[in-house]
């Protein structure tokens, strides 16, 4: 959350690192708070393969980075993409930030692990293309760009890879879960969280997990 001179910290391995953010750029929220904890309970080996769609500040890649993964982090706006390299850079922690729309930026590249928190916010307005709206604008439906995510993350994974996704109830779980194993995922909620009444797109938030089966597992899709 934000302090009063604009700025705001994620406490990492004790020490508070400050992340700044250009105007427009997604302060992190409670969501991306909710995929954080996700995040921390999944073993990360060594020099793992962490890709971040959508990554704003880049907080979230961060906290792998510091992990010690390899992280590459992707986002459409370019102040966003300024933004996560200068908190990398300020951090001191190497992270990869591309410009690009979803998984365009890392075509052919593969990852142990891919955490997004997208744009989820139905609205009746068609999805705009730039401004500080496009972090969570997603449509009619909410799902504009979380269908895509279920579509394209998954062929992307390394064998017992894992997908991290956060988004509200109303955008649909069912319908991520259902998407992300009919690509031939495991796929279940980790976390739910009620959000204040103030943000109610934001009800309560959902992360799906999925694990790639290994090829002897046998792929259960639904
Ligand atoms: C809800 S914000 C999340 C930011 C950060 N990951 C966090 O959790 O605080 C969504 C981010 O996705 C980016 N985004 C929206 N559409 C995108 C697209 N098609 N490709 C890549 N990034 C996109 C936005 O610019 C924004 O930074």
């Amino acid at each position: 959350m934000p302090d009063e001179s604009g700025q705001f910290g994620q406490g990492r391995q004790g020490v508070q690192v400050k992340l700044f953010a250009l105007p427009g750029v997604y302060v992190p929220q409670r969501d991306t708070v909710l995929l954080q904890r996700a995040l921390h309970r999944e073993t990360l080996l060594p020099r793992a393969a962490v890709l971040d769609v959508g990554t704003g500040t880049g907080v979230l890649a961060l906290a792998a980075a510091s992990r010690g993964a390899c992280v590459t982090a992707v986002d459409i706006s370019w102040p966003a993409v300024w933004t996560a390299r200068l908190n990398a850079l300020l951090a001191r922690t190497p992270v990869r930030v591309l410009h690009g729309d979803l998984t365009a930026p890392v075509a052919g590249c593969t990852f142990d692990l891919i955490l997004t928190n997208p744009p989820y916010v139905p609205e009746p307005s068609v999805p705009p293309r730039r401004g500080s709206a496009r972090a969570w604008e997603a449509g009619r439906d909410g799902r504009q760009i979380l269908d895509r995510i279920c579509r394209d993350a998954p062929p992307l994974l390394r064998r017992g890879g894992v997908l991290l996704v956060v988004h509200s109830a109303i955008s649909g779980v069912g319908t991520t879960l259902a998407r992300i194993r009919d690509a031939g995922l495991a796929a279940e909620v980790t976390e739910r969280q009620s959000l204040c009444p103030a943000t109610s797109a934001r009800k309560s938030d959902a992360v799906a997990s999925s694990n790639a089966p290994s090829p002897n597992s046998g792929a259960s899709t639904s």
